[in-house]
């Protein structure tokens, strides 16, 4: 049953121990945890992999019913979008920053359906994840602008031991792209340890982690790129803290990751 302080956690399903992290900060801070399980097909374009996302149901239920999850949602698509339904959500502009510039109108079909699910749980608390920095971005905009009230919690990256960011889309993976994987995480080390060392400019750090992203022959940089962390502006010199975000395709396989640069005061 419902009561207390209401946390929500949405996701596509197919869990794995970053989304887990969301539903245990939840637990931790409230006193009813509810989690959404829906593949969302307004935000995948037209040649994305809506139709072999994976929906492991009765897997990701069980997981849920073993972390204490008291309400689970798991709508259809004909539920969430009824025939004859027009209406989007678009943060104008921030929408088509970063991802939503290499995936258009992705962010207006996660706002859509982030919207609709927060008027249907109507959540005190909502979990997303730092993996997803740009949607993290458009949602606490999004939540500001349309005066949700809902307070917006944001989780740190979960990875493997070495070092990948868990994606349920690691799954895609085989065995020689699940190495190259790594260069990710490594271009990100790459910008921290110059970083630290001191190099303040924004295009030379890019260059270096451009530099190891070419390493691997497997791998195609969509972008790399060191923005403001609310405005997903580009900056130039690093001076306040900076979001660092890569996107790559790992043979057919688009996977992100980010870290955040705060210049030591
Ligand atoms: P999905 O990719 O299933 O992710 C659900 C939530 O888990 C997001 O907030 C995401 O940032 C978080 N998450 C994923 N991998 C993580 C990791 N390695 N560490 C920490 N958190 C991680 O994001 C979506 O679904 C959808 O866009 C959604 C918001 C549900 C709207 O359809």
């Amino acid at each position: 049953m419902r009561g207390g302080r209401v946390g929500f956690v949405p996701t596509m399903g197919a869990l794995h121990e970053g989304h887990l992290s969301l539903v245990r900060a939840a637990k931790a801070q409230c006193n009813t945890v509810v989690v959404s399980l829906f593949v969302n097909p307004t935000q995948f374009g037209p040649t994305e992999d809506l139709a072999r996302y994976p929906r492991p149901f009765e897997r990701d239920r069980d997981l849920l019913e073993k972390e204490g999850v008291a309400i689970l949602f798991a709508p259809s698509v004909e539920e969430m979008y009824p025939a004859g339904e027009l209406t989007r959500v678009n943060v104008e502009g921030l929408s088509e920053k970063l991802d939503g510039r290499s995936r258009p109108g992705h962010f207006r079909g996660v706002m859509t359906i982030v919207s609709k699910l927060f008027h249907i749980i109507e959540p005190d608390v909502a979990f997303f994840g730092q993996k997803d920095a740009a949607q993290a971005a458009v949602i606490r905009r999004m939540v500001r602008d349309l005066n949700f009230p809902v307070e917006i919690v944001i989780c740190p990256i979960v990875r493997e031991p070495d070092g990948l960011a868990m994606s349920s889309r690691n799954a895609y993976l085989n065995h020689d792209e699940r190495q190259s994987a790594l260069v990710l995480h490594r271009s990100l080390m790459r910008v921290e340890d110059e970083f630290r060392a001191g190099e303040k400019s924004v295009g030379t750090l890019i260059a270096s982690a451009a530099e190891v992203i070419a390493q691997e022959p497997r791998v195609r940089l969509d972008y790399f790129e060191i923005v403001d962390p609310d405005t997903l502006d580009p900056v130039q010199q690093l001076e306040h803290p900076a979001l660092a975000a890569v996107a790559a395709y790992v043979g057919t396989t688009r996977l992100i990751d980010n870290l955040i640069l705060t210049p030591r005061k």
